[in-house]
């Protein structure tokens, strides 16, 4: 990959139930990233995958099912995550655990940031659960984040924002955060070994030995999705 390719967001829309608002701070935000311009945007549906709950078992033979295969191609793809999630009983989706857990390297050396919403808390509390997640792999989860309080009051019906300009300055703010750590990052995953990384690419990261040692990292996108 060339050094002044646009890095790639993935933008994921983290709620699969039906009528979910999900989608609208989704689509709003990858217009707010094209307009932006630092990045190739890739809006990712968690719900167009059929992630099954049910996770890779122990052969590293077996081949994951087809959904995780073409979503880890997206994800390895990505140079910067943003996460949409919702808040069910004061924590995100069950589908964007699900998601998490089926990768491993796909999520690796990354910045990640959030948009939540929900009632009086603006699903914040989801954004702070997530964040505890994200050191595993190891990525980096930024400072800036889009929690929306009261969402329904923030988007027409057709998911304008209400107040575009107001929106537009929180969008930016995770954008410009993002485009600082993406192409650093990128360029760091494709020259230097990352310290103490010890997984293999493949889902679930289950190409550890028996004596918990791994196989060497390989984190190119092409090696990631394989
Ligand atoms: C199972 C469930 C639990 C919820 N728990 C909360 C909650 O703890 N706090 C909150 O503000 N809203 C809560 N809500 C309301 C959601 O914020 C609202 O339904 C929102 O539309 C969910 O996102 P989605 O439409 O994209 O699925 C909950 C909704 C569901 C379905």
């Amino acid at each position: 990959m060339s050094v002044t390719e646009k890095p790639t967001l993935a933008i994921i829309i983290g709620s699969i139930r039906p009528d979910r608002f999900g989608p609208t701070p989704a689509s709003w935000l990858a217009e707010e990233a094209q307009l932006h311009g630092s990045f190739d945007v890739d809006l990712i549906d968690l719900g167009d995958y059929a992630l099954p709950m049910e996770l890779a078992g122990d052969d590293p033979a077996a081949t994951p099912p087809a959904g995780v295969l073409r979503l880890g191609e997206r994800l390895a793809a990505a140079d910067a995550f943003v996460l949409v999630t919702p808040v069910y009983n004061r924590s995100y989706s069950a589908a964007l655990k699900t998601a998490i857990d089926w990768f491993y390297a796909e999520w690796a050396l990354r910045p990640v940031s959030f948009v939540s919403y929900g009632g009086n808390t603006g699903g914040l509390t989801s954004i702070e659960h997530l964040r505890g997640i994200f050191p595993e792999f190891p990525s980096v989860t930024v400072k800036n984040f889009i929690s929306l309080p009261d969402f329904w009051k923030l988007f027409d019906h057709d998911g304008t924002p209400v107040d575009r300009e107001g929106l537009r300055e929180r969008a930016a703010a995770v954008l410009d955060e993002l485009a600082w750590w993406a192409p650093m990052l990128r360029d760091a995953r494709a020259s230097r070994p990352y310290p103490g990384l010890d997984f293999a690419a493949a889902p679930n990261g289950e190409d550890r030995t028996d004596s918990g040692e791994v196989q060497a990292a390989d984190l190119t996108p092409a090696a990631a999705s394989a």
